[in-house]
């Protein structure tokens, strides 16, 4: 794993998004995204560049369940509003989470993931550790599925809904298996709230109760954040 460390958040947005325009005057056409608070100044440094994704296609992580997309709190939403209306791609998909039968969804984009294989797979962590909506203890072989959202995930999610009621309990999620399969991963990290999470991740010892911990398994993994962690610091 490349571990980028950066004490400054500004540099470390903008070493990002140049890593993201590097990537597409280099050839990368397919990207898998993500939503959450991490990836706005990703979005932000993005929408005002000359970055240029119009003949590239791209994939969401995940989409809560029984959302409709229109919500302002869908993923469909955030993405429009954090980047696709200023940098639309050819093709963006993101799960149907209010689909009738939303198994069948699973299904349908875990088809359209293998026929597209990513180059690169944009990940947040949670601070349980999840990737992608894939909660501690999810199998390590998973394709894109419904999950049970965890009551700490719901907590952390409720600050962009006005109460915790209103989160949702479920999300349609890639599994761990399809986020793997992208050629380059790049996960960005900042605040101590995902220290735990990390030092799990850089401690090198896979277990499905640390979902990000799978990491050390890809071949290639870029980890840009300010936290200063064991092995970054050697
Ligand atoms: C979002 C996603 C999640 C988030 C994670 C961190 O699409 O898949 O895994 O990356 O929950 O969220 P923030 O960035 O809000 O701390």
């Amino acid at each position: 794993m490349d571990i980028r460390y950066f004490d400054d958040r500004t540099a470390l947005y903008t070493a990002v998004s140049e890593h993201f325009q590097q990537a597409v005057a280099n050839g990368a056409t397919t990207f898998g995204l993500a939503t959450g608070g991490t990836m706005e100044p990703l979005y932000e440094n993005l929408r005002n560049s000359d970055v240029d994704f119009s003949t590239c296609t791209s994939f969401n992580l995940d989409e809560y369940a029984g959302i409709d997309k229109n919500s302002p709190h869908s993923y469909y939403t955030y993405m429009h509003e954090q980047l696709f209306n200023a940098k639309p791609f050819a093709a963006s998909y993101v799960p149907v989470g209010d689909a009738d039968d939303v198994d069948a969804e699973a299904r349908k984009y875990e088809a359209l993931l293998q026929a597209n294989k990513r180059h690169i797979q944009l990940l947040g962590v949670g601070e349980n550790g999840h990737i992608a909506f894939n909660e501690p203890g999810t199998s390590f072989d998973s394709e894109t599925h419904v999950i049970e959202l965890t009551p700490s995930t719901r907590e952390a999610n409720a600050r962009f809904f006005s109460s915790l009621d209103e989160v949702p309990t479920h999300a349609v999620t890639m599994g761990i298996a399809s986020i793997l399969d992208a050629d380059e991963i790049i996960l960005i990290a900042c605040g101590e709230n995902k220290r735990q999470a990390m030092e799990a991740l850089v401690d090198g010892n896979v277990t499905v109760e640390v979902p990000v911990s799978i990491l050390n398994n890809h071949p290639n993994v870029v980890i840009y954040t300010d936290l200063k962690l064991p092995v970054a610091v050697k």
